[in-house]
């Protein structure tokens, strides 16, 4: 069952009626009705549901037998203690917490894929000589504090404590700042001490689905990911005047919807120009967020706030496309007559995985007798920033049409099975080392 040389356990079982059974019961602590289009799903970071989620998701480990820690911002993990407890460990893991609106499958396949890992290979015999942790990370998505992978960002120490203790809340009206809502939450103590030592894990590797196109249309079961494209997030609150809907006449009118109208298009016609200069698709810009105020169907909107998200496999070209964005923003405002301030959220480089971590996946691919590719992740994951603790890879699986963040994300039973075995493998091969 185990080639000792390579460390390879290539007779994984996979439950994957369990599996597929608990997804469906993590897919149900939801703040939303099932929707026609599939499951929906929404669990944003410290609502019931997510608490809720966590604590079914504890009892799943402790049943195991893994040994819990939960740090001040709530990052989670659950600890398979190897032979050799003193050495670093091995850790896999992904997110729970959904956006608005969002599938059963994004995020969720890396936690309870890599439980199942670690179940699988306790049942298949091993004793990891490094421990293994699995590790739920807290907000990987932006929704409710406007930056992603919070939880991963404070491990590496890329955000600030005070910085992110202070991040306010966009989803709750009156709903304060990250500090108060994860004491709230009962997450408690200085985020000071949530950051990891570089090299506090041996490596990491991350089981997520493709959320793109290319694996399903090749044909291909599964991913390697050797980098992953730089994120940035930008808000502009767009302020103009105010008043009333009839009697504000169109000539003294300073609108600031009018105006975020135009800086969204402006973002858009930038992005489409630097595809075109680069003859690549790789750059990508979306504003997905727009805050009116005061939202009367009858008053000129006197302030908007915007959200952007833009990214690129080439940090510069990203930032060569805001500068074109804000001569436009300039220009609006002169024409305008609106003031429009920006506010850097986040603006990341990218991230290579590491070549021994790659290679351990492909290796445990080819010992399956299964097709990989090597892959850039243009999503972002929390890889991104557990590059700053440890070397990390990330296990592509395909989903369907490339859908995700729609309640028609669609993973296979077969596709979520495999990737979790190349998990397993990958997860023994590295503990082994
Ligand atoms: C992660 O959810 C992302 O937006 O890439
Ligand atoms: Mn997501
Ligand atoms: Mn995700």
């Amino acid at each position: 069952m185990t080639d000792k040389k390579a460390g390879i356990v290539s007779e994984i079982v996979i439950d994957g009626e369990r599996l597929a059974g608990e997804l469906r019961e993590l897919a149900g602590f939801t703040h939303v009705e099932a929707s026609a289009e599939g499951t929906a799903v929404t669990r944003v970071v410290f609502t019931a549901d997510d608490l809720a989620a966590r604590a079914w998701l504890r009892g799943l480990a402790e049943a195991e037998g893994f040994a819990v820690r939960v740090d001040a911002v709530g990052n989670t993990f659950f600890r398979w203690e190897g032979a050799e407890a003193g050495l670093a460990a091995v850790a896999t893991g992904s997110h729970i917490d959904a956006i608005p609106h969002a599938g059963m499958y994004d995020g969720t396949v890396g936690v309870l894929g890599g439980l199942e890992a670690m179940r699988a290979l306790k049942r298949a015999g091993v004793r990891p000589r490094r421990s293994i942790e699995l590790v739920l990370l807290t907000s990987e998505e932006p929704t409710r504090f406007g930056i992603g992978c919070l939880g991963s960002r404070l491990l590496a120490g890329t955000l600030d404590a005070e910085r992110a203790d202070s991040l306010p809340d966009l989803v709750e009206d009156n709903g304060g700042t990250l500090a108060e809502v994860r004491k709230g939450a009962g997450f408690s103590g200085g985020l000071d001490g949530v950051r990891m030592e570089a090299g506090h894990y041996a490596g990491w590797v991350e089981l997520h689905i493709e959320q793109g196109p290319l694996l399903e249309r090749e044909g291909v079961p599964i991913g390697v990911v050797t980098s992953i494209a730089a994120p940035a997030g930008y808000r502009f609150t767009i302020e103009g005047l105010g008043g009333h809907a009839g009697a504000l006449l169109m000539p003294d009118r300073r609108d600031a919807l009018c105006g975020a109208a135009e800086v969204i298009l402006a973002v858009e016609r930038n992005t489409l120009a630097a595809n075109r200069a680069s003859g690549t698709s790789d750059t990508v810009a979306t504003v997905g967020t727009c805050a009116v105020h005061p939202g009367a169907v009858n008053s000129v909107p006197s302030r908007v706030v915007l959200q952007l998200d833009i990214r690129d496999t080439d940090p510069e070209r990203r930032e060569g496309v805001m500068r074109a964005v804000r001569a436009d923003v300039a220009r609006i405002e002169a024409e305008r007559g609106l003031q429009i301030r920006e506010e850097m959220v986040n603006a990341d480089e990218p991230t290579a995985s590491s070549a021994e971590i790659v290679g351990a996946i492909e290796e445990a691919c080819a010992a399956r007798g299964v097709a990989s590719k090597r892959m850039v992740s243009r999503a972002y994951h929390d890889s991104l920033f557990m590059a700053g603790v440890c070397p990390i890879a990330m296990i592509f699986i395909p989903c369907r049409g490339g859908v995700s963040h729609r309640p028609d994300e669609f993973a296979s039973q077969e596709a979520i099975v495999e990737g979790t075995r190349i998990l397993a493998m990958t997860l023994a091969r590295l503990a082994s080392a």
